[in-house]
């Protein structure tokens, strides 16, 4: 499909983005100043007071399935006046149900014509050729660092979905486009809506502040059954196999400990306010062994080594008929903390239980709202770095697996040439890469 060109304006106007930006340095100088009561003029624009109808956000969405068509609807029901203009998928199909379900579900806050609909592996672009605020990010893994790079490039504000790369090389893409959007003003929010959540905000600061004593231990666990899975069809090349059926290719997902972990990881990389510094780790492939699972690995266990000698086990599995456990636990000298999606409790020298006050916030909603209040506020947020080290932490546990070997964060960071990408984006053959094995697979 033909990529939608950008409508040229005066050079005297100000663009929609000089407005978002102008109206944020506004109000944040007011709200500091203390007199932002009245509408003010600035270039003959109305600038909105805090309380008023603020301007229009334009989203656009690649990645049009599950996650990024819900990413979607809590955008929109997130803050006042935003609206969805452009989306793009790799394939007609999910872009069309996607499309479907939004306009069933918030049909007054869709407003994407054909034109702005994007197909094949170029859909990125045409999506951020669109007159947009924001970009959500929702496709597999992979293409995160690329299709980052590009929103950051073209202006956008992000909201992605984690995990934020597969490998080392992406992850050095990541923040490198992070660090260009904090000096470009633009905001990055991740799908780690743990960190939007009430029970875990409140829990983290406790800890933070000294509840637990000195933390010196952590446990952290995604144990559950089967997930969704496509088998190839004849009419399929392996390229689109294996894009469809995507998590179950460490290429696209990076394997369940990076597509799924990652928020227990992210939990407890929060609570030591620290990342790992050497990662050991063991894994197999035990049930899902047919050709519809791919390459990856079934369970992992990782032994993670923090500063000051503290160590945390981490452990996921995704094989059915077994005890599920998806929780946290952090371990300090004076208590221990327990974290899961509902709840959080101190035991202890001093007990603690969350208790809801009010309605009840969904993360998934609130991780949107706090990315498009920074962005009005002038402040917007920025979880790049933090979450491309989250990231990485959950792939040195998979490194570690794969190969059997001990490895260093300085070095995975820095050093590992490690880069899933195929030799090229288009469909035909691929086959697949071959299942790990320990002793075996080389480090690089
Ligand atoms: N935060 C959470 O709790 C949460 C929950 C579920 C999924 N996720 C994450 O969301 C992301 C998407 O997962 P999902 O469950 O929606 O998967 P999905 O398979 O339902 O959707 C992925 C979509 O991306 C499309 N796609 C693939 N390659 C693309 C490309 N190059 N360009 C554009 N579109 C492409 C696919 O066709 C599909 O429609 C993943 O990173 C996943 O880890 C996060």
């Amino acid at each position: 499909m033909a990529l939608k060109k950008k409508s040229s304006k005066p050079a005297s106007a100000l663009s929609r983005r000089d407005f978002l930006m102008t109206s944020a340095a506004f109000s944040a100088t007011a709200l500091v100043s203390g007199c932002a009561t009245t509408p003010k003029r600035s270039n003959g624009i109305v600038i909105v007071p805090p309380g008023g109808t603020p301007d229009k956000l334009r989203v656009g969405l690649i990645g049009c399935g599950g996650r990024g068509t819900g990413a979607a609807r809590n955008c929109v029901q997130s803050s006042a006046n935003v609206e969805i203009v452009a989306m793009g998928d790799l394939f007609q199909d999910r872009l069309d149900s996607s499309k479907k379900s939004l306009l069933e579900k918030v049909p007054d806050k869709i407003n994407v014509t054909d034109e702005r609909m994007f197909t094949g592996f170029d859909n990125y672009q045409g999506v951020l050729a669109c007159d947009l605020d924001m970009v959500i990010l929702a496709t597999p893994p992979h293409f995160r660092p690329q299709h980052l790079q590009a929103a950051i490039e073209a202006g956008k504000h992000v909201f992605m979905e984690k995990p934020v790369a597969v490998d080392p090389v992406g992850i050095r893409s990541v923040i490198a486009s992070s660090r260009a959007a904090g000096r470009k003003g633009l905001g990055i929010v991740a799908g780690t809506q743990r960190r939007h959540q009430p029970h875990y905000l409140e829990v983290m600061k406790r800890i933070h502040d000294g509840a637990i004593g000195e933390i010196v231990a952590a446990q952290c666990y995604w144990n559950q059954g089967k997930l969704w899975v496509k088998p190839q069809k004849p009419e399929w090349s392996d390229m689109e196999w294996q894009c469809r059926n995507w998590l179950y290719f460490c290429w696209l997902s990076g394997d369940h400990i990076v597509e799924q972990h990652v928020h227990n990881l992210d939990v407890v990389n929060w609570a030591l306010k620290a990342h790992p510094r050497r990662v050991m780790g063991l894994g197999g492939r035990q049930v899902r062994t047919g050709p519809e699972f791919g390459n990856i690995f079934d369970h992992f266990a990782i032994e993670y080594q923090y500063p000051r000698g503290v160590r945390v086990f981490s452990s996921c599995r995704q094989i059915h008929g077994c005890s599920d456990r998806v929780s946290e636990r952090i371990v300090g000298t004076k208590g221990v903390v327990r974290t899961d999606s509902r709840n959080a409790v101190i035991e202890g020298e001093n007990p603690w239980k969350f208790e809801t006050q009010g309605e009840s916030v969904n993360p998934y909603v609130q991780e949107h709202a706090d990315l498009i209040a920074g962005i009005r506020s002038g402040e917007p947020l920025n979880e790049g770095v933090r979450i491309a080290h989250s990231t990485l932490t959950a792939i040195m546990g998979r490194m570690s697996a794969y190969t059997g070997r001990e490895l260093k964060w300085d070095w995975a960071r820095d050093s590992s040439e490690l880069d899933l990408t195929p030799a090229a984006y288009s469909f035909g053959d691929l086959p697949v890469v071959e299942v790990p094995t320990p002793g075996v697979t080389k480090l690089v």
